[in-house]
């Protein structure tokens, strides 16, 4: 089994797998040539990297080379739509309020609808989602809801909360899950009567797992055990599991605490930025669970990957503590030919990092109650580079966060495995591990061999203590981003050595000539684009990659339009655009039908924050997240 967008089997890609070791760097070596940085003297400074770089023909190179692509790119868009490429349709599959249940009520666009409408409607703010075929013309989807548009999910805009509206913005969190069957023409309908279909939200009950469930630090009043905790919020994007789960992953859980008192925060809590102020979702004001004076706990037992098998709507999800506790953006499973099952995950914020952790047991196909428990005991890593002089890329290390090793002692302040679960941040920075420019998606190819991990931006590189410009990060107040990718020495994911260099350096030619800022090679003025985020391959190794950048057209950005969906080619490195999102919204949540004849992305928040959004509606309606299913009129497969 292979970390794809969608379960499904394996296919022909175009990457000749090696295995040797030392033809890692080799390779890497190789693909860098056609980059604009080949040969820089320094990563440290813009300006010198330009110098005596055949520019012009190396960008042509890449234009033209792509086997794996047979569509014409879409142009950059400002306009409140979603634009696909000639031969290609787009339509609505779901927005944000439709009734998932025979008796769900209408979506009232008014912002007065009570909170029992929004616990049996799908939730608000797409984001990661994973379609689980049930034969060749049904499926179960699981998508996660991140969080809520107070502009539009309250008249008042979350500036009178009641005790019922702090219930209804729990309820437009969480997870929605529910059936689809194909219609026609490779289109899909929601199953409203299916005995599938499922709201979690931020008050689902739940299990606390592995050796974090009964810690001191995750017992509270109403769970003097430490085991049951209730719900899931900030869920960003997702992963799915050979054995037919799906994984949620917790991000910026954070901001739903605060408190009416004043509070002396912790060392942990600070890390983790938990503190009286929240991030304007006002729970804590009719929730004491979320006021962090009367609850200091509840904040630990989030933060958390997620288990939920989607096939049984009775059943608890999962809280997986070993594999750490961060803002979990995705999680990227492996079945390494060892047979251990090994997770890629990024902490996004800035200069946190990214991590890896390998299951104690093995896989075994078929033996899936005991394939079921694999997340619970495991082994957790973070990853710490090095630079080769004179290039962007290198090896880097996969540092054992195990109690006892690498400095993690109680002399240290690390007094056991479940503490390092806990504030796995702590023990990160006391490895030595890199900080990163906020790791967003991580996605593997079908083959296995490199895994690419998009790292959105980081104003505070250069900028702020900790945060040194070099390695994969090579620019100081990086506004626009780049996609890291790597190669485990013998294509072993549970070996401790990578080989690594940067796939893409977005930037702004138009902009920024002849600089860092500008991009790598493979950026031009037609496919240039800020901030990656969402990332997956296809089963023939198209890389998608989406963004959720600014989206101002101006200045630094001038030219860069709505947030976009682009598809690379991993080898050639090309990157064309492949689809634009409506005003003000991000584009994330990507999965495929069994046949890769439909592709499901999500549109998050058009509209955000007022700008003038009416999408998908149009007319004067409520702009609203929903996902999209993308065909091609000819019924091939998407992007071929
Ligand atoms: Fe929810 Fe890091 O994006
Ligand atoms: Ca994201
Ligand atoms: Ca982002």
């Amino acid at each position: 089994m292979t970390t794809r967008m969608s379960p499904f089997e394996r296919r022909e890609n175009d990457i000749e797998p090696r295995n040797e070791a030392s033809q890692l760097t080799t390779m890497i070596d190789a693909s860098m040539s056609r980059r604009r940085f080949m040969g820089a003297a320094s990563v440290m400074t813009a300006g010198a990297f330009m110098a005596g770089m055949p520019v012009s023909a190396l960008a042509s190179n890449v234009q033209a080379n792509s086997k794996l692509m047979g569509f014409s790119a879409v142009p950059v868009s400002t306009d409140d739509t979603v634009v696909v490429p000639d031969g290609y349709n787009a339509k609505v599959l779901i927005r944000w309020g439709d009734g998932l249940f025979p008796t769900s009520p209408q979506f009232d666009p008014t912002g007065n609808a009570p909170s029992s409408h929004q616990e049996v409607q799908f939730g608000d703010n797409t984001d990661g989602m994973t379609f689980f075929p049930l034969s060749d013309d049904h499926g179960v989807f699981a998508v996660n809801n991140e969080y809520c548009n107070n502009e539009y999910l309250f008249s008042h805009q979350g500036n009178k909360m009641t005790a019922d509206d702090v219930k209804k913005s729990q309820a437009a969190h969480g997870i929605s899950i529910f059936e689809v069957k194909r219609t026609d023409n490779n289109n899909w309908e929601l199953v409203i009567d299916s005995k599938y279909n499922r709201r979690i939200t931020a008050n689902t009950e739940m299990e606390i797992t592995g050796l974090v469930a009964g810690h001191p630090d995750v017992k509270t009043t109403a769970d003097k055990a430490g085991k049951k905790a209730l719900g899931t919020f900030g869920n960003c994007a997702n992963g799915f599991t050979p054995w037919g789960t799906y994984l949620t992953c917790e991000e910026n859980f954070n901001g739903y605490f605060g408190s009416k008192s004043t509070v002396k925060v912790n060392k942990e809590q600070k890390r983790y930025g938990v503190n009286e102020e929240d991030s304007g979702y006002h729970w804590f004001q009719h929730d004491d669970r979320f006021d962090i004076a009367k609850n200091p706990n509840e904040a630990n037992r989030h933060g958390w990957v997620v288990e939920i098998d989607p096939m049984d709507p009775t059943s608890t999800p999962m809280k997986r503590t070993a594999m750490g506790r961060f803002k979990h953006e995705n999680v990227a499973i492996v079945v390494n030919k060892d047979g251990h099952v090994v997770a890629y995950m990024g902490d996004d914020e800035r200069g946190e990092h990214l991590y890896r952790f390998v299951s104690k047991n093995k896989y075994v196909e078929g033996n899936d109650t005991e394939n079921r428990k694999l997340l619970e005991k495991g082994t957790i890593y973070v990853a710490k580079f090095s630079t080769e002089e004179g290039k962007i890329g290198g090896t880097g290390q996969w540092i054992d966060l195990t109690h006892g090793k690498n400095g993690l002692t109680k002399e240290n302040g690390f007094p056991n495995q479940e503490y390092i679960h806990l504030y796995t941040r702590l023990a990160a920075t006391q490895v030595g591990a890199t900080t990163m420019d906020r790791p967003e998606w991580i996605a593997v190819h079908p083959n296995q061999e490199y895994v690419f991990c998009t790292l959105t931006n980081n104003k505070n590189r250069g900028v702020k203590e900790g945060q040194p410009v070099g390695g994969p990060n090579p620019r100081a107040a990086n506004n626009y981003g780049q996609i890291l990718r790597w190669r485990q020495v013998n294509d072993d994911h549970s070996h401790p050595t990578f080989a690594w260099d940067l796939y893409v350096i977005a930037g702004n030619p138009e902009v920024h000539k002849g600089t860092l800022y500008a991009g790598s090679e493979n950026i031009n003025n037609e496919n240039m684009f800020n901030s990656p985020d969402g990332l997956g391959f296809d089963a023939a190794g198209r890389l998608w990659i989406q963004t959720d950048g600014k989206y101002s057209n101006k200045g630094d950005y001038a030219g860069m339009g709505n947030n976009s969906m682009f598809c690379g080619d991993p080898k050639t490195g090309e990157i064309r655009r492949f689809m634009t999102g409506p005003i003000a919204c991000e584009v994330t949540g990507l999965t495929f039908s069994p046949d890769y004849k439909t592709m499901f992305i999500g549109i998050q928040h058009p509209g955000e924050e007022l700008e003038p959004s009416h999408w998908p509606d149009g007319g004067n309606s409520t702009p609203r997240s929903s996902i999209v299913m993308i065909t091609k009129k000819d019924g091939s497969v998407i992007g071929s």
